[in-house]
């Protein structure tokens, strides 16, 4: 049977919108995807995903794109379990904000590990400053983790730490 794969995306300007439907269209013939916006999702629909892709941009000083920030409030309150749940992001930012750069993908990241969802490849980052290849090496990454998803769990595997980075939340 088809991997099921929940593709969230919170977006302020349609970038990460985007991404999320292009990642979403190049890779349909490998699994089953259902894209969403973060706007009106309920917070027991996000808790139940088992694999999931957030595609997060971030706006103020580091925050959350807007339609992304109700969601986020309610299961910082709720802690919903997600042990259940593997998960990869993709996080937009801009280099040129060098306190908060990527801080919108890497607040979801911090918060799915601290309800316990196990996260499969490292967050990719898509640099507003960056080169246009960038978009192209972001289907490659959702590719791999996807393969990787695929993939017999490897028994004992834990989530690999992030490298020094400034973490949020
Ligand atoms: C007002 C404003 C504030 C922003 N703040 C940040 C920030 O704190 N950190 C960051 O990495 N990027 C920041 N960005 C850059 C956006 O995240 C980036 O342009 C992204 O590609 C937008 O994606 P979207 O169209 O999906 O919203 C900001 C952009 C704007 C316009």
């Amino acid at each position: 049977m088809a991997l099921e794969i929940d593709l969230f995306f919170a977006s302020m300007t349609g970038k990460a919108q985007r991404i999320a439907e292009a990642v979403a269209n190049a890779l349909a013939s490998e699994a089953r995807f259902r894209v969403r916006s973060t706007e009106t999702l309920a917070m027991v629909e996000f808790a139940a995903a088992r694999n999931l892709l957030m595609v997060s941009s971030t706006f103020g000083a580091g925050d959350l794109p807007e339609m992304g920030q109700r969601l986020f409030a309610e299961l910082l309150r709720a802690q919903p379990s997600m042990t259940g749940t593997r998960f990869g992001v993709i996080g937009l930012g801009d280099s040129s904000y060098i306190r908060t750069y990527g801080f919108g993908g890497r607040r979801w990241r911090a918060l799915l590990l601290k309800l316990g969802a196990r996260e499969v490849s490292e967050l990719f980052l898509i640099d507003a400053l960056g080169d246009e290849g960038q978009d192209a090496r972001a289907l490659d990454w959702a590719r791999r983790w996807l393969a990787a998803l695929g993939a017999p769990a490897v028994a004992g595997e834990q989530p690999r730490p992030e490298p020094a980075a400034r973490t949020p939340e």
